[in-house]
């Protein structure tokens, strides 16, 4: 393991807060109202950026932007062959500017620049994948069961895809819509969370260099309310794709469906990490550390309920609190930390509400349940790993997505238990089973309702994969050549072959 020196690490950005604009039509605006808000950098507590603050009218003017290039531009005329040259093209780009691109991240929400490197590094690999997949959008002829017909289909872009992201993994979550909507032919208004819009502002950059036409890929910075709900509702947009909680989720849908446009919604979840006694503890111990303590809890997917089988219960609960009392805590900055802050204060305080109702319910705290006490970590928004044992399945902890540090352990007896209780919840987003039968992995995996099942893993993801949610955790996928149908319309075409007339009043 390398271990970063001072001298090594980025530093933060000093004096007054950098002032950024919106990136609309292939310019760089302000919001027409000239308002504008503050993005606070969570380790430190001080705000580092001013951003624009975007209204109805500023999302209509990008989505008429975006509308524009699709209808009359010259995208709408561009290859599959020439849109994959450019998208291949803002791969290498963020290739070259990942670690930058990752500072600004992780300076904005908080989390590990390793992580937030990591995820750049990575991430070329969605945009060579569909860019690979542009040009493999076919049609099929269809056997006609009319003998003077020949019928065709043909995909076609959806046109204007709206994009509403969080804040956990601005760029990552808006490639998994980026990516396949330029590979279809789209065009893109993406809005930011308010609590870390940067990297999506220094990611237009790139954008910008790659060479796509005006109008392509827009972004603008504002509040939820303001500026997604216009943006969701706006009769210029042919599809939503969103990712977040699922109340706004259901909101966002409920927009969408004033005009009719397609959704795709990416929403929370309480993913079990399930521990047979069979499995190797000490694999599975170190999947749940990475499931739910790993980016501070702060992922979608983390693995937040963890069923662990009653001949296995002490030994995994007094592995994972070991170690989840061993991990560094500090500058997401430095790269031997192992986690930092959450996004922003409010989390902290709905975090933090979270472990006062487990130990309201007599949960069991295992480990942490607290702030740090280190004065160097006082400005930050930390919240200590925590681990809950003889957690209930009815229990608040059990049933809610904290979206933090905080596990909850509930034992089970045998299989069929386990699989009661993982599918004992209203989400369906990812689930982890631990394992050495093959038999029973397999049972599992098929009897999860979960959009994605880890077997002796947790938290992989890659652009050919499908991912997304049963139940409350949302609706469509993203990733894999599944998603493309999602920003893609299919036309079918019938060629009458004869010339014959027939008879008008019947259907034939
Ligand atoms: P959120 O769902 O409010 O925010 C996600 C995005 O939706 C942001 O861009 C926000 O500005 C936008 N938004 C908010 N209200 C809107 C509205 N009425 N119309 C259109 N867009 C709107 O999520 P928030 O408040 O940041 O986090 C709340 C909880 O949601 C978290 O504690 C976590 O449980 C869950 N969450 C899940 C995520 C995931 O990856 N599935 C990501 C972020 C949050
Ligand atoms: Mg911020």
């Amino acid at each position: 393991m390398t271990t970063t020196t001072a001298a090594e690490a980025p530093t933060r950005p000093s004096g007054p807060p950098r002032r950024y604009q919106m990136y609309v039509d292939g310019e760089w605006v302000d919001a027409r109202s000239g308002e504008t808000f503050e993005s606070v950098d969570p380790f430190t507590g001080a705000v580092w950026a001013e951003i624009p603050r975007a209204g109805a009218a500023d999302v209509d003017v990008a989505v008429r932007a975006a509308r524009r290039a699709f209808d009359e531009g010259p995208w709408g005329r561009t290859t599959a062959t020439e849109r994959a040259r450019m998208m291949r093209r803002l791969g290498d780009l963020i290739a070259e500017r990942a670690r930058d691109v990752a500072v600004v991240e992780s300076i904005d929400n908080g989390k590990l620049l390793r992580e937030m490197e990591g995820q750049l590094k990575g991430m070329p690999a969605w945009y060579e994948y569909f860019a690979g997949a542009a040009d493999k959008l076919t049609g099929e002829t269809l056997p006609s069961d009319k003998a003077n017909f020949f019928i065709y289909t043909v995909r076609q872009p959806v046109g204007v895809v709206a994009a509403i992201t969080p804040w956990n993994s601005p760029i990552l979550l808006m490639t998994w819509k980026l990516a396949p909507a330029l590979a279809a032919g789209c065009t893109f208004v993406v809005k930011p969370a308010e609590q870390a819009p940067v990297s999506t502002l220094e990611f237009a950059k790139l954008v910008d260099e790659a060479g796509f036409p005006p109008g392509v890929f827009n972004v603008v910075t504002g509040f939820g309310p303001d500026c997604g709900a216009p943006l969701a509702e706006h009769p210029g947009v042919d599809k939503v794709a969103f990712t977040g909680s699922s109340a706004v989720g259901s909101s966002v849908m409920a927009g969408a469906a004033k005009h009719l446009a397609h959704v795709s919604l990416e929403l929370g979840g309480k993913s079990p990490n399930i521990v047979f006694a069979d499995s190797d503890l000490e694999a599975a111990a170190n999947g749940i550390v990475a499931g739910v303590f790993a980016a501070t809890g702060q992922t979608c997917m983390a693995g937040s309920r963890l069923l662990v089988a009653e001949g296995a219960y002490d030994e995994v609960m007094e592995r994972v609190a070991d170690r989840a009392s061993a991990v560094q805590m500090g500058d997401p900055l430095l790269a031997d930390t192992e986690m930092g802050p959450v996004a922003f204060s409010e989390h902290r305080d709905k975090v933090e509400s979270f472990i006062a109702s487990a130990r309201e319910d007599g949960a069991r705290l295992l480990s942490g349940g607290g702030r740090p006490g280190a004065p160097e970590l006082a400005d930050g928004f930390f919240v200590e790993p925590t681990l809950f044992g003889e957690v209930t399945n009815d229990m608040t902890l059990a049933r809610q997505e904290v979206f933090g540090p905080v596990a909850a352990a509930i034992r089970f007896a045998d299989e069929e238990e386990a699989l009661r209780l993982a599918n004992d919840t209203e989400f369906g987003l990812a689930a982890g089973v631990w394992t050495r039968d093959v038999q029973r992995a397999h049972r599992m995996a098929l009897g999860l309702r979960a959009g994605t099942v880890w077997i002796n893993s947790y938290r992989a993801v890659g652009p050919m994969a499908p991912f997304g949610g049963f139940k409350a955790s949302g609706l469509g996928r993203e990733n894999g050549m599944e998603t493309l149908s999602e920003y893609t319309e299919l036309k079918t075409v019938w060629i009458e072959l004869t010339g014959a007339t027939r008879d008008p009043f019947s259907l034939g």
